[in-house]
């Protein structure tokens, strides 16, 4: 098989302390929402999500605002009224682009080295770097093939994929004045996806450290209560 190509991203969220960085959720919404929903949908995602802590947290009228934009089919009146916070995103428009709520933990990125999966702990969890790497990989070369073109891509299995290049550069301008080169704005929207992919990650991270805590104080009473407890038998 060929060897596909995943870069290594240093990311804010990676190790047992990362956290994700609230405006590059921001950043990377943006990209989203300006760029790729034109073709994918984040169905999994419910809207007033973007509110939460830990995520992009926006403001409760930004998160109605942000809803608003997009129409859903009201069964009850029989037309498409604007989404409300509590609906979720909607799905993919490009039949043949797949949802991206759950990409960044679809994918492992890395392979290897040797089977054993050992680069998913030394540079990272993979799926949002896979994100970055497709969005980096293109060539520019592309091919027709029964009526769809596909494009050369380094970081795609196979070598070549069906969506065109998304990002070129300056494609978004961001508030905060971030850089909006081509790496910048994968690396920010591939943090998105993450976010979308494993919206609790750091709840989950600050229970699993208190967890750890508490399991070695019981282990130090433990241990003392043992001590004791045998003493005059000994
Ligand atoms: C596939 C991300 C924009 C159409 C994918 C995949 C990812 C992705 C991660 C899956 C790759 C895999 O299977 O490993 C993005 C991002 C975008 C974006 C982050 C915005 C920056 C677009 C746009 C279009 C599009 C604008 C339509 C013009 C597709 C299609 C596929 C795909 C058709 C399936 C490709 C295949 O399996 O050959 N995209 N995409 N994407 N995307 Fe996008």
């Amino acid at each position: 098989s060929e060897k596909i190509h995943t870069e290594s991203v240093d990311f804010s969220f990676e190790g047992p302390f990362g956290t994700y960085d609230q405006n590059q959720l921001q950043r990377g919404l943006q990209v989203y929402t300006e760029v790729c929903s034109a073709c994918h949908g984040l169905k999994f995602v419910p809207i007033r999500t973007l509110g939460d802590d830990g995520g992009p947290s926006l403001p409760a009228d930004q998160v109605r605002a942000y809803a608003k934009q997009f129409d859903i089919y009201d069964p009850e009146k029989d037309e498409d009224v604007p989404r409300k916070p509590t609906d979720h995103f909607p799905t993919s428009a490009d039949p043949n682009a797949p949802d991206l709520s759950l990409m960044a933990k679809a994918r492992k990125g890395y392979e290897g080295p040797y089977g054993t999966g050992m680069n998913q702990l030394f540079r990272g969890i993979g799926g949002p770097e896979h994100i970055v790497s497709i969005l980096n990989g293109y060539t520019g070369e592309e091919k027709e093939e029964a009526g769809t073109t596909y494009y050369e891509n380094h970081a795609f299995p196979g070598g070549w994929i069906s969506m065109p290049p998304p990002l070129f550069g300056e494609d978004v301008e961001f508030a905060d004045g971030s850089s909006n080169e081509l790496e910048k704005e994968a690396i920010d929207v591939a943090a998105f996806l993450m976010w979308t992919a494993e919206p609790k990650m750091m709840d989950r991270k600050k229970s699993g450290f208190i967890a750890v805590i508490l399991l070695t104080m019981l282990s130090v009473l433990l241990y003392a209560t043992n001590k004791r407890l045998w003493a005059p038998v000994k």
